[in-house]
């Protein structure tokens, strides 16, 4: 597998981790199905990882949420995952049309142990090089005409700006109503509590290319933010951290602001994101749960 497919056993790892603990965070049962030897090998490279592998399993949830609430609203919506790794959406949320686009030695891998035939909700995997294929012909299977929501998790950190560039304005130019949802970390946090992170995943060959407003590059292709969901202030919110939740905004402004998830909206997206998301674009678990 490619450097950045193999960073994929590093979130299915926490995913394992977190299901057999008392009380998981997200719950995935599927993400063992997905761990052998070889991504055990590489989800040892982390050990030491404990925030870091907290953080991903809360940003899994989060987005979990956020899906749910957008199903709830329509469950005919195409969920489109780009970098998929062993996200097993599909099977854990109730409703819509899925597609996921990995590379094909990751897709190969996937199909052998959850066969997309077993879903129980209309499921599609693409296989993409994503060094040679065009992102426009593989998506030329989704209807443009329905509404639909794309899924990069974990991606931005790896791509640098013409990349995000092209894939942005792909997307804006094939789907003009979709909304895109996505983690953003900027160059601080990566410095602050992601140094080591940063280091083992350069040895793997998967260097992060975080900067200092990744937000901006949506802004400045024509997306409007239709939500941000700090992650710690989720992780304050499940009781993961035990600080009021006044003092963030007093003393973790910039925690509160640099590790987020993002909900986008393309020009003409008329898909309603959660409700409680919207508020002053800005929100926390509490209110995309009620
Ligand atoms: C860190 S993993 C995240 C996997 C999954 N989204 C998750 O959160 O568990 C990054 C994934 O992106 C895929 N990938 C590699 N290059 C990519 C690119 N240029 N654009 C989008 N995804 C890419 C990898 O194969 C891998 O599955």
């Amino acid at each position: 597998m490619k450097p950045i497919s193999n960073m994929a056993f590093y979130c299915c790892g926490a995913r394992v981790q977190d299901a057999a603990t008392a009380s998981p965070i997200c719950g995935d049962g599927y993400a063992k199905l997905f761990m052998n030897d070889y991504g055990q090998r590489i989800y040892d490279k982390f050990q030491t990882e404990t925030t870091t592998k907290v953080s991903m399993t809360v940003r899994h949830r989060i987005i979990d949420e956020v899906l749910r609430q957008m199903l709830h609203a329509n469950e005919n919506l195409s969920i489109v995952t780009i970098g998929a790794g062993f996200d097993s959406r599909p099977y854990r949320l109730a409703g819509g049309n899925w597609f996921e686009l990995d590379e094909p030695a990751l897709i190969a891998y996937k199909n052998e142990h959850l066969p997309a035939e077993t879903c129980a909700n209309p499921l599609r995997r693409i296989a993409m090089d994503f060094c040679k294929d065009s992102l426009e012909d593989k998506l030329s299977v989704i209807s443009s005409s329905s509404p639909a929501v794309f899924i990069l998790e974990g991606i931005f950190i790896y791509l640098d700006e013409a990349q995000t560039g092209a894939l942005t304005q792909t997307l804006n130019r094939l789907f003009p109503e979709h909304l895109l949802v996505c983690d953003l970390v900027n160059r601080d946090m990566v410095e602050k509590y992601g140094q080591r992170l940063r280091d083992i995943a350069a040895q793997m060959n998967a260097p992060f290319k975080a900067v200092d407003r990744p937000e901006s590059r949506f802004s400045s292709g024509g997306y409007q933010v239709e939500a941000k969901i700090s992650l710690v202030e989720v992780c304050v919110d499940l009781g993961l951290y035990s600080v009021p939740k006044y003092f963030l905004n007093y003393f973790l402004k910039n925690e509160v602001d640099g590790n987020a998830v993002y909900v986008w909206r393309g020009q003409k997206a008329p898909v309603r994101a959660p409700a409680g998301c919207a508020q002053s674009a800005q929100a926390s678990l509490s209110l995309i749960v009620g």
